[in-house]
């Protein structure tokens, strides 16, 4: 079945700036040295993922960030998207929780305008960081869901009912991989890339059981340093923070076209190219047959 044209929701870095630290790869130092000139990269890296993505065949509906909510330009933790329906997230971090009011206003835009047709919130206090941590196989048709660091296990459950389709927990143990994306992208194709230090060996074992150990692919430090795990993937398109030549090598030989986009502004936050983003219309199999 063709896939939807990728409708993904980016938010413009015009308040972003590097000024607290809730994971290991944030300098607030470093942004501080110069923050006008770290402020004018931030755009043009911004720009350019934008454009990568549509050039690569998506179309990006952007809204404005908000004044002292810097993290907001990494809308894949504002909800989880599926079916038209969304669940909007509630922050680990109290640093990011003003977020929640800006997202579940978008969200309840996307419905005036037609795009969503359900809007949802997790409850308070049960802590889910979006499709960071909920990530949807469109070969398996489940959920990949990660847990353990901002997003609590008592939400897997909620996801799971709401969406009414399958989800596999994979806990993760390190801080430095605090979001299931920075260490696990899934491909059209079937493929797992995933950074095998972020997971316990139980999740080493639930990811070569429920994907096959031939899907399995095994990312370098190098590769999850970079940020090129948190990649956005559609079609046989992958936009990604600049990768080692190596890695470009392997996924072309795939068959992926690899998008490479200078996004170093936003690694100093801890995040890339699948962080800026959140997919607005992926469908479930079920549900795309029952609309065809
Ligand atoms: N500084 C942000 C945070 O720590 C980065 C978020 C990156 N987003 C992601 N989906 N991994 O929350």
């Amino acid at each position: 079945m063709p896939d939807l044209k990728p409708t993904l929701f980016m938010v413009e870095p015009t308040h972003y700036e590097v000024s607290y630290v809730i994971n290991p790869w944030m300098q607030p130092g470093a942004w501080h040295e110069d923050p006008a000139r770290h402020l004018r990269e931030a755009a043009a890296a911004s720009a350019t993922l934008k454009q990568a993505l549509t050039e690569a065949g998506a179309d990006v509906l952007s809204i404005p960030g908000a004044p002292g909510l810097p993290d907001m330009v990494f809308p894949a933790n504002a909800a989880v998207v599926l079916n038209r329906r969304a669940i909007v997230a509630r922050f680990a971090c109290a640093e990011r929780r003003g977020e929640e009011a800006h997202f579940l206003k978008a969200f309840q835009d996307f419905k005036a305008r037609g795009l969503i047709d359900e809007v949802t919130q997790y409850p308070e206090g049960v802590f889910q960081e979006g499709a960071g941590d909920a990530i949807w196989d469109d070969t398996r048709q489940h959920f990949w869901a990660g847990y353990g660091q901002r997003t609590v296990k008592a939400s897997l459950k909620i996801t799971e009912n709401f969406f009414d389709v399958p989800l596999v927990p994979l806990e993760l143990v390190s801080p430095r991989f605090y979001h299931l994306d920075t260490c696990f992208l899934v491909l059209s194709g079937g493929e797992v890339l995933y950074y095998p230090p972020a997971f316990s060996d139980e999740g080493h074992q639930t990811i070569a059981a429920v994907a096959g150990r031939e899907n399995v692919l095994e990312a370098r430090d190098e590769d999850a340093a970079g940020f090129c795990v948190n990649a956005v993937n559609f079609g046989r398109e992958i936009i990604m923070a600049r990768p080692p030549q190596r890695l470009k090598a392997e996924l072309e030989e795939r068959g992926y076209r690899v998008h490479a986009v200078d996004l170093d502004p936003f690694i100093l936050s801890g995040g890339g190219a699948y962080c800026m983003t959140l997919r607005l219309n992926r469908q479930s199999a079920a549900m795309a047959l029952e609309e065809a």
